[in-house]
């Protein structure tokens, strides 16, 4: 099964993936940061949150965060650290905690059904919450990325036009507050509840 691929892939990676992201991704942490906009209060949940990459940089900048990711290593790795974590994928996973931010970097493009992950998100967010998503978009640097896990995993990756994933977005009743770029590769935007269409 592909998504039994992929966790195998992450559980091997889980030791050095903090170290092989800050020197191959090229994913600007401050930047991702920066957009969350976070308030010094704010429990924060990493969806797919890998081996801490984010999650302890929120962390040691005092936030209340917990990671949840579907690789056993992985949160393994993120516990070593001394970060709350939770083994499960992000479209299963249930808590009765609600989330004042939910970052999700790096994550949607190996979910099988998008929607049903961001919906499952949106269920677990708190009154005025927000959601940070980082996806691959279409663009010559993305190509590499689809064929290594297409050869690797046999996965086929979802890689977005900002114009799909703007669509997915409304039609859960999210909608994009602010984007930026990160590394002219990912696209990453911060969502809040659309309220307007949830009325209706
Ligand atoms: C590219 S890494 C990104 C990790 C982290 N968000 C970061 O930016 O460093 C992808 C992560 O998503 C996790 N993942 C893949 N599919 C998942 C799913 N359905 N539910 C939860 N985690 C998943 C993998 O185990 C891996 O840790």
């Amino acid at each position: 099964m592909p998504q039994d691929r992929i966790t195998a892939y992450y559980d091997k990676k889980a030791k050095n993936y903090i170290s092989f992201s800050e020197k191959y991704r090229n994913v600007d942490r401050t930047q991702v940061i920066e957009l969350m906009d976070l308030k010094s209060n704010d429990l924060v949940l990493d969806a797919g949150c890998g081996s801490g990459f984010f999650t302890l940089g929120l962390y040691n900048m005092g936030h209340k965060v917990k990671g949840v990711d579907i690789s056993p290593e992985m949160i393994k790795e993120l516990k070593k650290k001394g970060v709350d974590g939770l083994i499960s994928s992000i479209v299963a996973f249930r808590s009765d905690k609600k989330y004042d931010h939910i970052l999700c970097y790096g994550v949607l493009e190996f979910v099988d059904d998008v929607s049903l992950a961001l919906e499952n998100l949106k269920r677990h967010l708190a009154i005025g919450g927000k959601i940070t998503i980082g996806v691959p978009l279409v663009s010559p640097k993305s190509i590499p990325y689809v064929f290594y896990h297409l050869i690797v995993n046999r996965k086929l990756v979802h890689i977005f036009t900002k114009r799909k994933i703007g669509r997915l977005i409304n039609s859960i009743g999210l909608r994009v507050e602010k984007d930026v770029m990160i590394n002219a590769l990912d696209y990453c935007c911060r969502l809040s509840i659309d309220l307007q269409s949830n009325l209706n």
